[in-house]
């Protein structure tokens, strides 16, 4: 088993052009080696400036932050997988939590974005995660194993890398322990397996979001079923996004 490790900057609706270069700039200072998949995930119109302005290094590989569920045509403010496609991303996220939290996006919403986004050969980070009151009413197992299936089902799982991001940890400073985050990464192996086959489950990158930090993410890289990271918070200062990329 020899799965990529992931450090991945999202950087959310922050960041103008002027200082989206400036924190590319601070980062690509520092980019730590090549054994990690390093991308970042700026505000679409950023997107292209970025992609064009690390293209040269070649250590940063770039994506967007969502995408359409809808292939093409008059869907105003829409941005399609093909157009994240054209301008030279490699990845997308589909599923976040602000997405579904804020954009009523569900689980067949979001397999509709997964399955145009590998039509258009985009790798995709699809975000699971349970919210507080599912954690306190233990059904968090069952609510990933649902965002899973609902999702994957009749995918093919090669270009997905899953990003385990409880909603209780995101932008709150709370994070999961190594405890709660290995054991929720073993489950969604054993989901994985079932949906799939043992060669998924062992060779789907999981990467841990919600509060991880340049203090934190050393503990939970070390966990055998963590793979990296989708950083909030803390991609927004290369210092910090920098000391995560060297944290495995
Ligand atoms: P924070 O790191 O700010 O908690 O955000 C995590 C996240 O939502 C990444 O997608």
């Amino acid at each position: 088993m020899n799965r990529k490790k992931i450090v991945a900057g999202n950087w959310k609706m922050n960041k103008t052009l002027s200082e989206a270069i400036e924190l590319m700039s601070g980062i690509l200072k520092n980019p730590g080696d090549n054994s990690v998949t390093k991308i970042v995930f700026p505000p679409y119109p950023v997107i292209s400036a970025i992609t064009n302005f690390v293209g040269a290094s070649g250590s940063f590989s770039t994506g967007a932050q969502n995408c359409s569920e809808h292939a093409s045509g008059a869907f105003t403010g829409e941005v399609s997988a093909a157009i994240i496609k054209s301008i030279g991303c490699k990845y997308v996220l589909v599923g976040h939590s602000e997405r579904r939290q804020y954009f009523g996006e569900t689980n067949a919403i979001s397999s509709k974005k997964i399955k145009l986004a590998l039509e258009n050969k985009l790798n995709v980070i699809y975000c699971i995660g349970e919210t507080l009151a599912e954690r306190k009413a233990n059904t968090h197992f069952d609510v990933v194993k649902t965002q899973l299936t609902e999702a994957l089902q009749g995918i093919d799982p090669t270009n997905i890398i899953i990003a385990y991001e409880p909603v209780w940890a995101i932008g709150t400073g709370e994070t999961a322990t190594q405890a709660q985050a290995q054991e929720m990464h073993a489950h969604i192996r054993v989901c994985l397996k079932n949906l799939f086959n043992s060669d998924v489950a062992n060779n789907t990158p999981i990467l841990y979001g919600g509060s991880c930090n340049a203090q934190n993410a050393a503990e939970l890289f070390a966990c055998p079923d963590i793979d990296g990271g989708l950083i909030g918070g803390a991609s927004l200062k290369a210092d910090d996004f920098c000391k995560i990329i060297r944290s495995f």
